[in-house]
């Protein structure tokens, strides 16, 4: 673990204040009895099985649960569709002409649609997908803005079976020509552009670069007007518009039949070797994942209006905006565009405007506001407001207590959830009603959910702890659960490898934690190779490839350096190629380098050109150190270095550069 988490760790455990739901929330809240802890461990499988109930099956399973690590399975036997459960059930019902979406786009306009207009539009989606020979089992990449109807492709690929890889609009031609060829997509849904802080991101022109690179599988491609600027130079027989294609389709298209282990989507995330894995999530587990936490974690009622402000091309946008709420019958709120455009209150506006009931971000977005101000929530109605979330990353107690004053105005229990693309849903997290919350902490793992931390020698330090103990050390989830991914696309090794080899036979997400004196969780971010950028999963590695592809770059280490907003942010270091100087010309040339082939999340913040890097005898990185160099520290110990001296120069010459 990094000398920076060690401080976190300590600060965050100085935190002592406490705050136990209110007795008015309490009174309404979906749990209010903590007694559903003990309920859900005493039979975990019988839990789950409850909240599966709670979805619509064509047919029952007949085995609740197969487990042999790193294998699950669940539901065997059981038949569903997960778009039957989102959309259909609730338009055959009372909830017909109730708003399931209700979407905004950056430049102020709106649409919204009930349940029963969803599943029309979803199905002549669905059916255009059949009409250019998409069907079961075949692979639909999606690279789309935030707009509804990169919700609605979602859903019309889950109804005919069709597992949707979404990626991010925020990556480049050559990060969706990776995953579009690693999943084998037969086509690829677009836009023309989508809006952020009122510039155009030019989708249609990256899909049209990642063809030409190569996407050998891809046979068609689909393109939404967003911005209707006529640059979306449509290469005839492969490039058809959405509205040629879409609207004259019928709204008739029956729900495909799926098993409960059939494959629902693929979203790729950062891995530590640098190459993204595919993720993989399966029908019936994922959705009674979703299902059970979207209703108990967001207290969740028929009149809330749920606003995530997650982007879709990520998992939380996956669960939390479509598959979660939508399952339970819940209006959700969907925004297009940046937190400060038109200007910095443009959340709140929103919150204001459709009146939204539970808000669920991410830390990194909460320091910024914070950092904005508060007269940008303080001139917006915020009382519709009853419950806040926050996901990506660890959040600061000022920032939680930030949160939950400004914006919640102490009435609205804040929520800080633990969990991760592989877990499909939330992990670790207050019950609103019922878990007293501590500001850094994400208390207690869902009922259901078993977790562990382990020492370095995998003992389990939670089976011997006692009240009023503190330990630390991994986190592991010990027994299997329904929304668990069921694996890395095309890579089962890789799988086992990365997640279940370090203890064996528990899973390992990645991440260090502590457990407090009164048994609450603190997570303590990831003890591997992967940074949390602004919340977003960027292994140092993947960077560090991206450098080196460069004609100037010799060798390059890089590292997260802790960020006031951004929670990390990149520093490289690189040493160039002889004949190469160091400019600031070249500094911007190698950060836009890494822009453009990962994408702008990737972009380091800091570029050091040096001689040499700080290395073991055995050759080996030693990232601690560059991290006390980047984070200006003293630096630690040394001894192991083939060369002590490479290192003092370094921070030498950082910090006289710096100032
Ligand atoms: C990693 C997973 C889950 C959706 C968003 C990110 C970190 C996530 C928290 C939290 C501390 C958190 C972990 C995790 N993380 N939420 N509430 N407290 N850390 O999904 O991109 O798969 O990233 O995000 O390090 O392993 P992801």
């Amino acid at each position: 673990m990094s000398n920076a988490t060690t401080e976190t760790i300590e600060t965050l455990l100085q935190e002592a204040r406490s705050f136990p739901p209110s007795p008015a929330f309490a009174a309404q809240a979906n749990v209010g009895d903590p007694a559903i802890y003990d309920e859900a461990a005493k039979d975990p499988i019988a839990w789950w099985e409850g909240w599966a109930k709670q979805l619509d099956w064509f047919e029952p399973w007949h085995t609740a649960c197969e487990f042999k690590a790193p294998n699950a399975k669940w539901f065997l036997g059981g038949k569903l569709n997960a778009t039957y459960n989102c959309v259909d059930r609730h338009a055959a019902g009372a909830r017909k002409n109730k708003t399931a979406i209700i979407w905004e786009g950056e430049p102020g306009d709106v649409r919204t649609y009930t349940f029963a207009e969803l599943k029309d539009e979803v199905s002549r989606a669905a059916n255009a997908l059949k009409s250019l020979g998409i069907g079961k089992g075949d692979v639909v990449c999606v690279y789309m803005p935030m707009v509804p109807e990169l919700a609605i492709v979602m859903l019309a690929c889950a109804r005919i079976g069709a597992p949707h890889s979404v990626v991010f609009g925020g990556f480049s031609a050559e990060s969706l020509q990776e995953r579009t060829n690693d999943a084998s997509a037969k086509v690829i849904i677009t836009a023309d552009g989508g809006w952020r802080r009122g510039k155009v991101i030019p989708l249609k022109q990256i899909v049209d670069d990642a063809m030409t690179m190569g996407c050998p599988s891809v046979e068609k491609v689909i393109v939404l007007d967003r911005i209707g600027d006529g640059k979306a130079n449509m290469q005839p027989g492969r490039d058809v518009w959405w509205h040629d294609l879409v609207p004259k389709q019928s709204a008739d298209c029956p729900c495909e039949t799926m098993e409960s282990e059939d494959l629902l989507y693929i979203l790729y995330t950062s891995g530590s070797t640098g190459k993204p894995k595919g993720i993989i999530h399966t029908t019936g587990g994922y959705m009674t994942g979703v299902l059970a936490t979207s209703k108990l974690v967001f207290d969740l009622k028929e009149n809330d209006i749920h606003f995530c402000t997650a982007d879709c091309g990520w998992v939380t946008g996956h669960s939390y905006i479509v598959y979660g709420p939508l399952a339970n019958g819940t209006t959700v709120l969907m925004y297009e565009g940046a937190p400060d455009t038109p200007d910095k209150d443009r959340f709140w506006r929103l919150v204001e405007k459709h009146r939204a009931t539970i808000l669920y971000t991410a830390p990194t977005a909460i320091r910024a506001f914070m950092k904005w101000g508060d007269e940008y929530p303080d001139r917006c109605d915020l009382s519709s407001l009853r419950l806040l979330g926050s996901v990506g990353e660890p959040i600061n107690p000022e920032a939680w207590i930030w949160y939950q004053q400004t914006i919640g105005k102490g009435r609205c229990p804040v929520v800080d959830t633990w969990w991760q693309t592989e877990t499909g849903a939330i992990m670790i997290t207050p019950l609103p009603g019922t878990t007293a919350t501590k500001p850094g902490s994400a208390t207690r793992p869902f009922p259901g959910i078993s977790a562990a931390v382990l020492n370095d020698e995998g003992q389990d330090l939670t089976a011997a702890w006692q009240p009023g103990q503190e330990i630390g050390g991994y986190l592991v989830i010990d027994k299997p659960w329904p929304s668990m991914t069921r694996g890395i696309l095309n890579d089962p090794e890789r799988f086992a490898k990365t997640y279940w080899s370090r203890f064996p036979g528990k899973y390992f997400p990645g991440d260090g934690a502590k457990m407090d004196a009164d048994g609450y969780y603190w997570l303590l971010g990831r003890v591997d190779d992967i940074m949390l950028v602004a919340g977003h999963n960027i292994s140092t590695m993947e960077v560090e490839s991206a450098l080196v592809d460069h004609p100037a770059v010799a060798e390059a280490a890089v590292i997260g350096r802790t960020h006031e907003l951004k929670g990390q942010a990149i520093a490289a270091f690189v040493i160039l190629r002889a004949g190469h100087e160091s400019t600031p010309t070249l500094v911007d040339e190698l950060k836009g380098h890494v822009a453009h082939k990962i994408g702008a999340l990737a972009r380091p913040d800091d570029i050091f050109i040096s001689a040499e890097l700080p290395k073991t005898r055995s050759g080996k990185i030693m990232r601690r150190l560059l991290r006390d160099v980047a984070e200006g520290r003293a630096l630690g110990d040394t001894t192991t270095l083939a060369d002590p001296a490479v290192v003092q120069a370094l921070k030498d010459k950082y910090e006289s550069t710096e100032s």
